[in-house]
């Protein structure tokens, strides 16, 4: 049984006070379900890393970057470096967000490698695939993905994939209030799991972690999470909220299955 997992992706949101406020309140309200029945992971930006785990102080919710560079250190300006974000404590980072990969350009090669460093360096990877609505409306949802995925974890072998939760977020559910129903995310999800087991093996397909992103809310998550393979949430826009937030991974802890 694969245990709940939750991310909440803050994108390029609150400040200092704020995003120390919320980490306060999320360690206070979640700090007694997470590790045992969900694991949670919060991903504020960059320069509130430090600030936000010293707020969590020492509950079991991880913290996460929204993206890393793949080079060790150099030259290169205004990146980060998977060490670097280790050593500010972060456990996770997220690759290939469908907003680096349409607004910032980032090619499923630049992802790959990214996805590797990161795995590499010991970091756990949410490693996001999606297809656009065009895509989706031309029955092209299963090969945009899968193509995806193969190419962002090329020559990633098993013991490193093990490191990835891959998380499914259709571009047109995300930001938009249109989340994909319960059913065109299973759907998608099995899809990628059968992949998975093609890539891999069948096992390590049934360990594997998938989210779903795209409007995810305190609403609709009780009834997304109810799916056999949609095994947690990526959540932007409802993470900045205290209570939605919470109301979601509550909903992770109690998930049942039809
Ligand atoms: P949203 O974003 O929940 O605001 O749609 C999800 C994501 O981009 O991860």
């Amino acid at each position: 049984m694969r245990k709940p997992f939750i991310g909440g992706n803050w994108k390029m949101n609150t400040d200092s006070a704020s995003a120390a406020e919320l980490a306060c309140g999320l360690s206070r309200n979640l700090d007694d379900v997470c590790n045992e029945k969900v694991d949670v992971t919060v991903c504020p930006p960059f320069v509130y890393l430090s600030a936000v785990k010293k707020a969590l102080g020492p509950c079991q919710i991880g913290l996460g970057a929204q993206d890393v560079y793949f080079e060790p250190k150099g030259a290169f300006t205004g990146e980060i470096s998977c060490s670097m974000l280790k050593d500010v404590g972060c456990s996770h980072v997220i690759i290939g967000h469908s907003e680096r990969r349409h607004i910032i350009k980032e090619s499923d090669e630049l992802i790959n490698r990214k996805l590797s460093a990161a795995i590499s360096s010991g970091l756990l990877a949410i490693f996001c695939v999606g297809e656009l609505l065009e895509q989706r409306n031309a029955g092209k949802t299963n090969s945009v993905v899968a193509e995806q995925i193969k190419k962002g974890m090329a020559g990633i072998g098993l013991e490193k994939a093990c490191a990835v939760t891959i998380a499914y977020e259709p571009v047109w559910a995300i930001g938009t209030g249109i989340n994909a129903t319960a059913q065109q995310a299973q759907e998608v999800h099995v899809m990628i799991r059968e992949l998975i087991a093609k890539l891999y093996d069948k096992s390590f397909a049934q360990q594997i972690r998938i989210q779903y992103g795209g409007s995810a809310t305190a609403a609709n998550a009780a009834e997304l999470m109810s799916q056999p393979d949609i095994d947690g949430l990526l959540v932007g826009g409802a993470s900045l909220k205290l209570e939605d937030f919470t109301k979601i991974v509550m909903a992770a802890a109690e998930r049942k299955i039809i």
